[in-house]
C-alpha cells in the first residue's frame, strides 16, 4: 500500500492520461499512462463520486507546458513533482537542468519505470527530497540561483497553509534570478465555503490529505515578492474570461471550479 500522498501523484497521472486519451486533448502526456496502475484506478474511482477538481489538472499542465517552452530558461524546479514527465517528453537541451523536488521516496523508481516504457530524460534530472515546510537554503548542490528559473509548483499549495505557502513563495524568489517564472494552481477561499465541495474536502481529510491552502487574489499575494503575475480561475477560463489560456472543450468546463491558475514573472 502507498502513502496517501504519493496516491495523489498517482491519481494526477491517470487524469493526465485520460485527457491525453482524447481526441482533441487539452493536454497531451504520452508518459502518464506508466503511472496508471490497478490502485491508482481505484482511487480515482473511489473518490469520482464525490467530485474531485480534476477540470483542473490537463488546465494547469497546459499552462506549466507552454510557459516552459516559451521562457527561453536554461533551469526549471517542479515542486511537488509526483508524476510530472517533462523532462522526459519536452523537447528540452541536453544541457537544461531539471529538479524535481518532492517528499522522501515519492520519486523513488520513477526514472527506472519510465525508462522500462522507453522514455529517457531528454535533459538532466536531479532529484531532490524535501519536505518544503523546511527545505534547505538551496534546491540542491549545484544549483544556480542567480539564472532565470522555471518554478512549476502544480497540486501542492492545496495542501499546504497560507503561512507555509508564504514561506515557500520566499524560498523561490530568494532562488530566482532575473527573467524567472512561476506557475502553480492554488484554490480561491470559495472553494472551501462552496456546499458542494464539503463531502469531497471531508473524504480527503479523511484519507490523510486534507486540502489547507487558498488565496484571494494572487497578483496580489506575489506582488510584494517582486512577481508581476496574472491569474484566471477555472471558472474564467472555462467561461472564456481568460485570453492567455486556450478555450476549453465541454468536458473540461461542466463543472466550473473556484481554482486560481497562475503565471508569473520577475
Ligand atoms: C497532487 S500531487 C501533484 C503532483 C504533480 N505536481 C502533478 O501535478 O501531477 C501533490 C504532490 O505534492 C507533493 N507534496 C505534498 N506536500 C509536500 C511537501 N510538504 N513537500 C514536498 N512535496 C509535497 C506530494 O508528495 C505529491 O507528489
Amino acid at each position: 500500500m502507498t502513502t496517501p500522498v504519493r496516491r495523489t501523484s498517482d491519481w494526477m497521472a491517470v487524469v493526465r492520461a485520460e485527457e491525453s486519451a482524447q481526441p482533441d486533448a487539452y493536454h497531451a502526456d504520452p508518459c502518464a499512462e506508466v503511472f496508471v496502475t490497478e490502485e491508482a484506478r481505484q482511487v480515482v474511482a473511489a473518490f469520482k463520486p464525490f467530485h474531485p477538481p480534476s477540470e483542473v489538472v490537463p488546465v494547469r499542465a497546459r499552462l506549466g507546458d507552454k510557459t516552459l517552452l516559451s521562457s527561453g530558461v536554461r533551469q526549471a524546479v517542479s515542486l511537488g513533482a509526483g508524476s510530472d514527465c517533462r523532462p522526459y517528453r519536452l523537447p528540452l537541451e541536453p544541457s537544461f537542468a531539471y529538479y524535481e523536488v518532492d517528499l522522501p521516496g515519492q520519486l523513488s523508481g520513477k526514472a527506472e519505470a519510465l525508462a522500462q516504457a522507453g522514455y529517457h530524460p531528454r535533459c538532466r534530472v536531479v532529484c531532490v527530497e524535501t519536505d518544503l515546510r523546511s527545505p534547505p537554503p538551496s534546491v540542491a548542490p549545484g544549483f544556480d540561483a542567480s539564472m532565470a528559473t522555471h518554478w512549476i509548483v502544480e497540486g501542492v499549495f492545496y495542501y499546504l497553509t497560507s503561512a507555509e505557502a508564504e514561506s515557500v513563495i520566499g524560498w523561490i524568489t530568494r532562488q530566482s534570478g532575473p527573467g524567472s517564472w512561476l506557475t502553480f494552481d492554488i484554490p480561491h477561499p470559495r472553494f472551501f465555503t462552496d456546499p458542494d465541495h464539503q463531502p469531497f474536502l471531508r473524504e480527503m481529510a479523511a484519507h490523510g490529505v486534507p486540502f489547507a491552502g487558498a488565496v484571494e487574489d494572487p497578483v496580489a499575494w506575489l506582488a510584494p515578492h517582486g512577481w508581476t503575475a496574472e491569474a484566471a480561475t477555472h471558472r474564467d477560463i472555462a467561461e472564456g474570461r481568460c485570453p492567455w489560456l486556450a478555450p476549453l472543450p465541454p468536458r473540461l468546463r461542466g463543472r466550473k471550479q473556484d481554482i486560481w491558475l497562475t503565471r508569473a514573472h520577475r
